[in-house]
């Protein structure tokens, strides 16, 4: 039996570890026909203690944490300055299935964020100069106006990663997996990290 929550038999005896049953879901998740299954809300929390949440894609996932790229001067990138702190949370509606992220988030390397910057289409790059992310802005033609100039000033040569560009890796100190049930007797399980890396595992009532 794989063992996987790919049952609601197998909540009686969930995995140790949480790593490859996330991994096993969002693989199911990318076979299903949803446009964005990397999408995930990002909860953060500003300096007056005061919550944010807005999708955004996840682009990397691994025992490390759940990685993701913005710009660091956004409404969300000085939320993580003051609180290097956050919630995700998927949910594949046509599974029946949430999960729910949590923990303290750090800066990727210089070396990550370029990797990734680099990966990314022309057009995409440019746009990562051009907007000056949550910062207000005239109208939609100031806009692209800024994505012009920033196209000539970079004709003909490599687009380099604005030193405001950069992903955040969301640590992995609480990981719950909620499975639907059609009367809302629903499963759930949350592991929570402790300190030799395992996780403690809570059967929670829906
Ligand atoms: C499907 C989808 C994917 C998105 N992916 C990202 C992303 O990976 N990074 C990002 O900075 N914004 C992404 N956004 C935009 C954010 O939701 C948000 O509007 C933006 O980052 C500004 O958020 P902030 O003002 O809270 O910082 C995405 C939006 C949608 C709807």
């Amino acid at each position: 039996m794989s063992n996987m929550l790919s049952t609601t038999a197998e909540f009686e005896q969930p995995p140790t570890d949480p790593i490859p049953v996330f991994n096993a879901w969002f693989a199911t998740a990318q076979t299903v026909g949803l446009p964005n299954p990397n999408a995930m809300t990002l909860a953060t929390v500003d300096d007056n203690g005061y919550p944010s949440a807005r999708i955004v894609l996840l682009k990397d996932f691994d025992r490390e944490g759940a990685v993701f790229f913005t710009n660091r001067l956004s409404q969300k990138g000085r939320a993580l300055a003051a609180h290097p702190r956050a919630a995700l949370l998927f949910h594949w509606d046509i599974l029946d299935v949430q999960i729910r992220i949590a923990g303290a988030v750090i800066e990727t390397t210089d070396a990550e964020s370029d990797e990734y910057f680099q990966s990314r289409r022309r057009e995409s790059r440019i746009n990562a100069w051009a907007s000056n992310q949550s910062e207000p802005i005239a109208n939609r033609a100031a806009l692209e106006a800024r994505a012009v100039e920033i196209t000539r000033k970079y004709h003909g040569i490599e687009i380099p990663r604005p030193p405001h560009w950069g992903g955040y890796r969301v640590a992995l100190e609480l990981i719950e997996f909620w499975r639907g049930d059609k009367f809302r007797l629903h499963d759930r399980v949350r592991y929570t990290r402790i300190d030799d890396g395992s996780y403690r595992i809570t059967r929670l009532c829906p």
